[in-house]
């Protein structure tokens, strides 16, 4: 198949002023393109966090890490120019200021941006066959992707789990805190490796935790981090889909970033529903979004979209169901497949630059 033919010059109703800015963004993008694989290459060797120990030349930075310094020497600058270090050409060393230290150079800490990268270079691995898919409408299942999406995927949600489930998003909820801290039983559903469901545990020393997804792989590492924890005496996880995961008479269902991703979401409310105790609440929380498109035309969307057209709708059309919300779905579809499930009770509790959560009640 050939590409359409595309004009060669400029034609006389192109604004040169639009031009540039366009090729001023294009060049901005291809910047952001080209280094995302030198933030995962930072993740990876620990150069961030070395750099933390304080300023650096390229050769100092290698000696730290163990590396080749002509390839530090390359990244330092390409970081450098990004924005991602600062560069003192008086002594030609790089460090970080304590901002990009905070957001960059800490795994385990309340921002870790280096883990957006590892997702988005994990998906993209699927190029070819999403190419393809476009092509024939196939779709392609979360567990066929690089173990990056997996692991990135954490990296990224992790930090704003820790930042807002239990400070802000728990008690925007009626009554459920109350009843977690008396013992109360909660559902992970589409638990991933499990991060909500480890902070549900740690948070409430009473309640126990069911976690579940429909991927054999993600559970394995899900149940590996709760032990991490020390809290796998009170959080099982178990491979099921969110249509047919165990128990019943819960206090609260969770479902953290992953309705949109399937491809019965009215199935699984129906199932959650159904596995509610009869006062029990169903907490959604999706990628933040408005109802159209048009609402969505900025950074936030922009990411989505592109993380949506290779993971979210791929894996909808994977499953049987003839849904593909796609992650900047919005309330009103969401409202739409509690409501068909019977759900009666709907509203925004929270909401925080990634995501909304809904309280939805039987
Ligand atoms: C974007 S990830 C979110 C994972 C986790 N909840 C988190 O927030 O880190 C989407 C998850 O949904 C799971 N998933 C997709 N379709 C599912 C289904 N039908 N039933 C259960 N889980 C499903 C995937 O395996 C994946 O772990």
């Amino acid at each position: 198949m050939t590409a359409p033919a595309a004009p060669a010059e400029p034609t006389p109703q192109m604004d040169p002023d639009r031009l540039d800015a366009l090729l001023g963004r294009v060049i901005g993008d291809l910047g952001a393109t080209t280094t995302a694989g030198g933030v995962v290459v930072g993740h990876r060797l620990g150069l961030y966090t070395a750099l933390v120990q304080g300023a650096a030349t390229p050769d100092e930075l290698a000696g730290r890490t163990g590396t080749d310094p002509r390839y530090v020497a390359e990244w330092l600058a390409g970081q450098a120019a990004g924005g991602y270090v600062e560069y003192d050409p008086a002594t030609g060393a790089f460090h970080l200021t304590p901002e990009q230290a905070f957001a960059l150079a800490d795994p385990a800490g309340p921002l870790y941006l280096p883990g957006a990268f590892v997702l988005a270079l994990g998906a993209l691995r699927a190029e070819p066959r999403i190419t393809e898919a476009f092509r024939t409408g196939a779709g392609m299942g979360w567990h066929e992707h690089d173990d990056d999406v997996f692991l990135g995927c954490e990296l990224l949600f992790r930090p704003g789990y820790t930042a807002n489930l239990v400070a802000s998003w728990l008690p925007a909820l009626d009554g459920v805190e109350d009843k977690l801290r008396a013992g109360g039983r909660a559902a992970d559903v589409g638990c991933g490796l499990g991060a909500s469901a480890v902070l549900l545990a740690q948070a409430f020393p009473q309640a126990t935790v069911s976690a579940s997804d429909y991927h054999e792989d993600s559970v394995r590492l899900a149940r590996k981090r709760a032990a991490e924890a020390g809290v796998a005496d009170r959080v099982s996880v178990e491979t099921a889909g969110a249509q047919a995961f165990s128990g019943a008479g819960y206090d609260l269902v969770a479902t953290f970033d992953c309705l949109h991703d399937m491809g019965d979401p009215l199935g699984a409310a129906r199932h959650i529903r159904a596995a509610l105790a009869a006062d029990g609440t169903w907490m959604v929380v999706e990628p933040r979004a408005g109802d159209t498109v048009a609402d969505n035309l900025n950074p936030v969307g922009r990411a989505y979209y592109g993380f949506s057209a290779f993971l979210c709708v791929p894996n909808a059309r994977s499953q049987p169901g003839g849904y593909s919300l796609g992650a900047q779905a919005g309330e009103a579809a969401i409202r739409q497949v509690a409501t068909d499930a019977g759900f009666t009770r709907f509203r925004r509790a929270a909401q925080t630059p990634l995501n909304d959560v809904y309280e939805i009640r039987p």
